[in-house]
């Protein structure tokens, strides 16, 4: 059977990529990497595809400063050059505009460090400590025209210790985030997961135990 084609979007260092890439190694998520892009000449994510032999470009956002949706168009171009099927949002810092979101319908996927609908945006670490929330942790979700806005997929939960400082929450929460990331793809990859509305049913035959995975 043919691997789903995977585009990976991703502007920084791309350890959410190399857990992908190690998954996809090591056989426990079908599918394959068709490109890695980033909008940064220097990310290290771009240096880790090359590193495994994969197809590493950098689109560069010069010259589209608010012109966000042909930034977007070009990344389309880019990604069917490549013949990406789905596209995977790895510490992509940029807002994406419904000309990627139109042209991969359902079709991309995000992880945000917060248990969403709270805290979206950025430095969510910081700001779940400091609102003195006792759980946080990660989502993996589908992308629409918002802002960390698309139908859930997974979740996982850390609690937030009484010392934390935004450094250790965040990687506790990273952690996590390499498992479910590479586990939502897999779902797809299986056409295992169904959005109705604002949901996403996963279906594996018994139930969808997999949206409850806590410290997996
Ligand atoms: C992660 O925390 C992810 O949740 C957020 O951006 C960060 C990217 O980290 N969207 P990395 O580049 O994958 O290491």
């Amino acid at each position: 059977m043919n691997k789903l084609k995977l585009g990976v979007l991703a502007s920084g260092r791309g350890s959410n990529l190399q857990a992908i890439i190690d998954n996809i190694e090591s056989g426990s998520l079908s599918a394959e990497i068709a490109v890695v892009i980033s909008d940064q000449a220097e990310a290290f994510s771009l240096e880790r595809a090359r590193k495994h032999g994969l197809p590493a470009i950098h689109v560069s956002a010069g010259g589209y400063k608010g012109k966000r949706e042909e930034y977007d168009a070009l990344l389309v171009r880019e990604l069917r050059k490549f013949n990406v099927e789905f596209v995977v949002l790895a510490g992509f810092m940029r807002i994406i505009t419904r000309v990627l979101v139109k042209a991969y319908p359902d079709r991309i996927m995000n992880i945000h460090p917060a248990l969403l609908p709270s805290f979206p945006g950025l430095h969510v670490q910081k700001a779940a400590i400091e609102h003195g929330v006792k759980f946080s942790g990660c989502t993996v979700h589908f992308v629409d025209e918002g802002m960390d806005t698309g139908p859930i997929i997974i979740q996982a939960v850390v609690p937030v210790l009484d010392n934390d400082t935004e450094d250790a929450l965040s990687a506790r929460i990273l952690t996590q985030e390499h498992k479910i990331f590479s586990r939502a793809i897999q779902l797809y990859a299986e056409g295992r997961l169904k959005v109705d509305g604002r949901r996403v049913l996963i279906s594996d035959g018994t139930n969808n135990a997999d949206a409850f995975l806590i410290n997996p």
